[in-house]
Parts: C-alpha cells; sequence; structure tokens
C-alpha cells in the first residue's frame, strides 16, 4: 500500500535524536530554542515561542490577543482540520466558519462580509496553497496558520511573514513535522504572553489559564532536522505533482488550479462522483488516498456553506511525497488509470 503520507526519518534524524538522549536533557532547552531563531530567520515576525502542537499554538495565540482586547468570535475555514475548531474553542471563543471557494482558498466575498462581524480571522494557506487575503488589510488581528504551507513564498516574502500573529506545525506529516510540535511568532508582548501561559510550574494562579505546553527537545531537534531538508523535499514533492499531472486525466488534474502556487504539499482533485467509494476502489487498488479534510465541520453550522459542502461532496487527496520508489511508481500509475480510465 502506498501510504497517503511518508515522513522520511533517515540517519540524520536518528543521530540529532540520539544526541538529545545522551545529553540527558530531553524536556525544553537548547534545541527548543534553536528551532524558535531557525523559524524567525525564515519568517519576519520578532519573537518565536515553541509549543507542543498546533492546536495548542492556535489556542495560545488567540489567548494572548485576549490579553490586549476583547476577542468572542473567531473566524475559521470551513473547509479545514477540526484542531482549529477546537482550538478557538479551547481559548473560550466562538469559531465563525467562512466558506471557501472553488479553488478551496477563503471565498473573498464571503470573508468581506464576514470580516465586520469578527474579532479576529484565522487564514490557513489551505493544501500548501497561500491565500493572498493574508496580504490584505483586516480590521481585526489576522492570525496567519502556516501548519500545511510553511516554507511557501507570497509577494518575495516567506508566509508567515504576513499575519498580526501567526502559528505553526510540526506534526509528523506537514512540511516542517518532526512527530508534535507547534509555535506562536508574534511581538515579543504576544510572545512572553504565551510563555507565561504555557509555564505551570512558574505559579502566577492570577491567570485565567496555564498549561504545560513547552517543546521538548527530542521533539523540537526532529523539527529542526526537518527544516534543514525542506527545501529539498519540497522540490521533489513539486517533481511528483509533474508526475501525476501527467498521469491523471485532465479534468482532475485541472480540478484545483492553483494546485502548484505554494509549497506542493497535497495533490487534491475533485471527482466527479461518489468521494467514498472513489476511496474504495483507490485503496483496493493499493493507493492510500484520503479526504483532505476527516470531519465536515460545515455540519456543525447553520448558515449555509455551499463551497464547503462541495468541497466535502467532491474532493479527494492522492498520496505525494519526496521518496516515491520506482515500483511505487508503477502501481501508482496502474492504479490511477484503473479508478480514472
Ligand atoms: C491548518 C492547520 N492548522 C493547525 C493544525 C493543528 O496542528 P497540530 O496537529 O500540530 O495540532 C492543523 C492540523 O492538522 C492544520 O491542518
Amino acid at each position: 500500500m502506498i501510504p497517503h503520507s511518508r515522513p522520511i526519518f533517515d540517519d540524520r534524524f536518528i543521530h540529532a535524536t540520539t544526541a538529545v538522549v545522551r545529553s540527558s536533557y530531553t524536556s525544553e532547552g537548547e534545541q527548543s530554542r534553536e528551532l524558535e531563531q531557525e523559524v524567525l530567520k525564515q519568517c519576519q515576525q520578532d519573537d518565536a515561542v515553541a509549543v507542543d502542537s498546533g492546536t495548542s499554538a492556535l489556542m495560545l495565540a488567540i489567548r494572548a490577543l485576549k490579553t490586549q482586547q476583547n476577542i468572542q468570535k473567531v473566524g475559521i475555514p470551513a473547509y479545514a482540520c477540526a484542531s482549529l475548531w477546537f482550538a478557538v474553542r479551547a481559548a473560550g471563543c466562538t469559531p465563525i466558519l467562512m466558506d471557501c471557494g472553488e479553488d478551496l482558498r477563503l471565498d473573498v466575498d464571503y470573508a468581506c462580509k464576514l470580516a465586520p462581524t469578527l474579532d479576529a480571522v484565522v487564514l490557513v494557506h489551505p493544501f500548501g496553497m497561500v491565500d493572498p487575503l493574508v496580504a490584505e488589510t483586516w480590521d481585526c488581528p489576522v492570525i496567519e496558520d502556516i501548519a500545511q504551507a510553511a516554507g511557501a513564498t507570497f509577494q518575495n516574502k516567506a508566509v508567515g511573514s504576513f499575519g498580526d500573529v501567526v502559528i505553526a506545525s510540526f506534526y509528523a506529516t506537514k512540511p516542517w513535522g518532526g512527530a508534535y510540535g507547534g509555535m506562536v511568532l508574534a511581538s515579543t508582548a504576544m510572545c512572553d504572553a504565551v510563555r507565561r501561559m504555557s509555564h505551570p510550574d512558574d505559579v502566577n494562579l492570577a491567570l485565567p489559564y496555564v498549561g504545560h505546553h513547552q517543546l521538548s527537545n527530542i521533539h523540537a531537534s526532529l523539527a529542526l532536522m526537518r527544516l534543514q531538508c525542506s527545501a529539498a523535499e519540497k522540490k521533489s514533492r513539486q517533481q511528483m505533482m509533474q508526475w501525476l499531472d501527467m498521469n491523471v486525466p485532465e479534468p482532475l488534474q485541472q480540478s484545483i488550479h492553483q494546485r502548484k502556487q505554494g509549497n506542493a504539499f497535497r495533490y487534491i482533485v475533485r471527482i466527479d462522483g461518489d468521494v467514498e467509494s472513489c476511496l474504495q476502489a483507490l485503496h483496493a487498488q493499493g493507493l492510500g488516498a484520503a479526504r483532505p479534510v476527516q470531519y465536515p465541520l460545515h455540519d456543525a453550522e447553520k448558515a449555509v456553506l455551499h463551497g464547503a459542502e462541495k468541497a466535502w461532496k467532491d474532493c479527494i487527496s492522492l498520496p505525494i511525497f519526496p521518496n516515491m520508489t520506482t515500483d511505487e511508481y508503477t502501481l501508482y500509475a496502474q492504479g490511477l488509470s484503473r479508478c480514472f480510465p
């Protein structure tokens, strides 16, 4: 079976984590700080705090914003991973779903209509594609979520340089994936607020929330190594996208126009037919295709979200990762030609 994702952990990763274990300093420390500095070299932000996950990063970022202003309604994309929904709720706020357009990025008209009603907005670069709305002026604070597009550039700047606050994820299958982990990048005042909420040992009972959110040196060393490999891996994924362009039928290839813009993280197609049956057929051929998101967030919303509903009905994500073997390419081509004759 060709899995949907397959992160590469070669000897460099083994040596990096072994060195941390040998140092006996496995909890947060040197590597966690180094990771913050490495990410800051790419994203134009003042300060950074490594935390235990992207979900925690978002929850803490919203809580840090709440120390400066009243934040209640937070806009999040409707066609996105459920962690966003839970992070907003865990920050004590209400998630407001924003519909997506045909290319899976935010529907601009929908976002513009909703914007005046929001206290903050989370802008995701979905499936590696940069959302240009991040460079627009918003009346509310923008949290730029680079979990799926880390390493991409827009207007000659790295993603993560646009938002008032930025969050990243180092979850295993992400472009900067290690095992688990996340980061908040923002002003020093905001980052200090996040630090205060991440260390329960620094007791401050007056704070409304504190949790154990530090990123361990072990997790940081994996993410640091991925950062070193990420440009080469991005290039390999781009080559694989080209191969897929030649091996999936043209209507599928054309179904998501902006797929190559950004960091080539997912190969998503819109199919004409039932997604579940199509996934079963692909699995039977040994292809670990998956839904691009695991849960239809739009079911939780009373408003009609045509774009997200359509994306849930139409979209599948085909495996794309850098280290595909020749045998796997043959299996892949066969599976595609049988499922999409
Ligand atoms: C866009 C986006 N943001 C944030 C997250 C949460 O990151 P983590 O899995 O590190 O908690 C995810 C997870 O899939 C995601 O896709």
